[in-house]
């Protein structure tokens, strides 16, 4: 079946709302749905938008009692894994009990297809790299956590309720587009590559690596950096494969991994501003190595990364908060 109405929750958000602009230039009918709580008006690319909270259940069990979309994609979340260490009630709370409202709401009203925002944290530190999807997953934070036990939740109600749901675990997302006016604007941001930038543009005046005394090939940690137009065509493709297979679980990576300070290093070479982090403690539930095994969404969904280069990435990053350096208006 083809899809055309989609709702997307989240879509306010960084990954979200990139998803959305891909959806709309694909010719989808978006409906986003966001409290905007993270996320920012002027990221939206919709054809209709609904300011609503997810832990709202009657809310949402009337928006889809009322509208019929052929899939739903679930972006919306809380992601910050330090404060998941902090303040795990907030992450059970907006992470669980918000998608036990939305699966609820879902087979009360007969939709049956969800595309999830997991994340390569439920796999731990790892044991061997890089990380497949047979992995053993010990997540060592509550967000971790949080996300598996959704991917639980989505498998049991697959099997008695008949949902059909693509579990995507993203690695590191980066990038935007820039063109559009999209970028990555988290408050706080956590991610290196905005921090990197904006402190060469001298939006912020303090730069930290948090851990240089990691076994890794300069000590600091070494991540997957997978583009977020890549993501989003990965979501429409897993959202295309559920017609044939009711659950997917898949990396979303390139198989690459980069440190920190290479991340540094391509800021400083495309920037031409000499760059001296301070070094910092290492972070909570920040594993040495997080590099993905992406062979299987590759080959299921027919899926090849286009823009998951490091150096295209910081361009496009630079570009961005060049144009918008305060981030999105409020
Ligand atoms: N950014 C990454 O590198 C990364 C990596 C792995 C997984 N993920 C997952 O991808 C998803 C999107 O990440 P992001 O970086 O775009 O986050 P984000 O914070 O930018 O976007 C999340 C959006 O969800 C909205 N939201 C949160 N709680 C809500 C609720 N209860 N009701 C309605 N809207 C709500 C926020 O306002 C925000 O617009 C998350 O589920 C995250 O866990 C992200």
């Amino acid at each position: 079946m083809q899809i055309s109405r989609i709702l997307v929750i989240g879509g306010a958000g960084y990954v979200g709302s990139h998803f959305s602009f891909f959806a709309m230039n694909n010719g989808l009918h978006v409906t986003v749905m966001d409290n905007l709580s993270k996320g920012h008006r002027s990221a939206l690319h919709c054809s209709e938008f609904v300011q609503a909270d997810l832990l709202d259940y009657d809310n949402f069990m009337k928006l889809l009692s009322n509208h019929k979309y052929d899939a739903i994609f679930h972006f919306a979340a809380s992601c910050l894994v330090g404060e998941s260490v902090l303040d795990p009630a907030q992450y059970y709370r907006n992470n669980v009990l918000a998608a036990f409202n939305m699966l609820e709401a879902m087979r009360r009203t007969g939709h049956d297809k969800i595309v999830f925002s997991s994340t390569c944290a439920v796999y731990g530190h790892p044991v061997k790299l890089t990380l497949n999807e047979g992995h053993p997953k010990a997540p060592i934070s509550p967000y971790g956590r949080t996300k598996l036990a959704i991917e639980w939740m989505l498998e049991d109600y697959n099997v008695a309720y008949g949902i059909k749901s693509a579990q995507l675990r993203y690695f590191n997302a980066a990038g935007c587009e820039p063109d559009s006016g999209l970028g990555e604007d988290h408050r706080p941001e956590t991610h290196l590559i905005p921090n990197v930038v904006r402190f060469v543009l001298g939006l912020s005046n303090e730069l930290t690596i948090f851990g240089d005394d990691y076994p890794t090939r300069d000590g600091t940690c070494v991540r997957d950096y997978i583009h977020v137009m890549d993501l989003a065509d990965a979501h429409l493709k897993a959202c295309a494969k559920l017609n044939s297979i009711p659950v997917i679980r898949l990396n979303l990576g390139t198989g690459e991994g980069f440190s920190n300070l290479e991340v540094v290093d391509s800021v400083r070479r495309i920037s031409r501003v000499n760059i001296t982090p301070n070094f910092g403690p290492r972070r909570p539930g920040d594993p040495a190595e997080l590099v993905a095994d992406a062979s299987a969404a590759k080959r299921d969904l027919d899926w090849k990364p286009s823009r998951s280069n490091l150096d295209s990435i910081v361009t496009e990053v630079i570009k961005w908060f060049s144009s918008w350096p305060r981030g999105y208006p409020n």
